[in-house]
């Protein structure tokens, strides 16, 4: 199958399997445990039926969506993956242009393999970073700071990693270790490197960039100066995880940068409710798509919760299992402002570069389009529960 013959994430999943060696895929892939988090997270979508209403005037269907005062042209954006150069040489940079061309947001990596610096070049409005403090206070104000100087729309502080999770799919492999959290380094174990070498396509891209482990693009500044991409990793994760963050560092995080900032990973409205206290712009409600904490609720499921908290005082996004437009549009009903995805564009990248990240982004915009016509929501703003069926069926009336 080629690309531009895909219908859904579905196939550019299954494109994404066939062209990946097992232990590339599996990192995309797996949760963590006995992957009963990242079920949730696709079965809270399930859940939901949408709610037509017909007669309405849908000729013409507008989905852009506004958040930190900008214009986006869907509700959608693309969440941040790390270590992307194992599925795709330059997928950080391909995911960059498609957010640009397409007008969404795109958020980099703080495990990223590429800097920030390259990937403002080519999207200066559609770049968003997501920071991975270290223990280090003066490597995390740098960081803040090159994100400010870039120019970008907003710094994403990811919370839910104190500790690497277990993920089972990637020690069976080989790869990483339980300690070692979130920074895996690739090594490739002769049983492995022999299922590797049945796809050629993907050894010629893992030669061509030298092999071994992911260069940190964004770490590189701060290790020894010389140092290689294993050399990088190792000093990367000296400084990681950083759990002894707390809410004081925040602060501080929003004291030094200027523009939106927005707490990713944050389940409990507790949490949601002291992050707008101390002056966050956004929430972005997620459980990691199921990579931390096996037993954490789907994140669609705990959405009305963090609204009711939040209600209008910080804007509420959301990934984690989001594969149809439909489950999009079903959590802007539930109080999103907007929804993120990560595994899709990655499957996209994977299966066909740079077109095939275009292509899961046009996927999931045919499908909003479709789903606003058949409801009958021709913008985003008539969006509310009204839209979605309940078994106590008097609610809807
Ligand atoms: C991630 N995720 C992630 N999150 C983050 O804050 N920093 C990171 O570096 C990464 N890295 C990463 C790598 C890969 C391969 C995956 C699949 C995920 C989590 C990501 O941002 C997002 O929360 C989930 O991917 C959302 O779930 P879906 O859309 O993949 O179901
Ligand atoms: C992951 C880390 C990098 O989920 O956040 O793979």
């Amino acid at each position: 199958m080629k690309i531009d013959q895909a219908v859904n994430i579905e196939d550019l999943h299954q494109m994404a399997k066939r062209r990946l060696p097992k232990i590339a895929f599996d990192y995309i892939e797996g949760g963590i445990e006995d992957e009963r988090g990242l079920e949730r997270n696709t079965s809270a979508f399930h859940k939901h039926q949408l709610l037509p209403r017909y007669l309405v005037d849908v000729s013409t269907r507008d989905q852009s969506q506004t958040i930190f005062g900008q214009k986006f042209s869907s509700p959608f954006g693309i969440s941040p993956t790390g270590g992307t150069s194992l599925f795709r040489n330059h997928a950080d940079l391909m995911l960059a242009e498609a957010a640009r061309d397409a007008n969404i947001p795109y958020i980099m990596s703080g495990g990223s393999s590429e800097t920030i610096e390259a990937a403002a070049k080519i999207a200066p409005k559609n770049h968003w970073y997501q920071l991975y403090a270290a223990r280090n206070p003066e490597i995390n104000a740098d960081f803040i700071k090159r994100t400010a100087d870039a120019g970008l729309g907003a710094l994403v502080l990811t919370v839910d990693t104190p500790v690497g999770g277990k993920r089972e799919r990637n020690i069976r492999n080989g790869f990483g270790n339980i300690r070692g959290g979130l920074f895996q380094a690739l090594s490739l174990k002769p049983a492995i490197l022999l299922e590797a070498m049945t796809h050629p396509g993907w050894i010629v891209e893992y030669l061509k960039r030298g092999g071994g482990t992911p260069m940190l693009g964004n770490w590189q500044p701060y290790a020894p100066p010389g140092s290689n991409a294993e050399e990088v990793y190792k000093f990367a994760s000296s400084v990681r995880p950083f759990n002894a963050q707390t809410w004081r560092d925040l602060e501080t995080y929003r004291k030094l940068f200027p523009r939106a900032l927005v707490v990713k990973g944050i389940m409990n409205p507790a949490d949601a409710q002291r992050a707008v206290d101390v002056g966050c712009d956004g929430i972005l409600v997620s459980n990691h798509g199921g990579r931390q904490l096996d037993q954490a609720p789907g994140s669609l499921d705990v959405l009305p919760a963090i609204k009711a908290a939040v209600g209008d005082k910080a804007a509420i996004l959301l990934d984690s299992g989001a594969r149809r437009g439909a489950d999009i549009v079903i959590a802007l009903c539930l109080g999103a402002d907007f929804v993120f995805f990560g595994r899709p564009t990655l499957y996209g990248a994977a299966a066909g570069g740079l077109a095939g990240v275009k292509k899961a982004v046009d996927i999931f915009r045919g499908e909003i389009d479709l789903v606003m016509g058949q409801i009958g929501a021709p913008s985003l703003d008539v969006l509310g529960p009204d839209f979605l069926w309940t078994d106590d069926w008097r609610r809807n009336l």
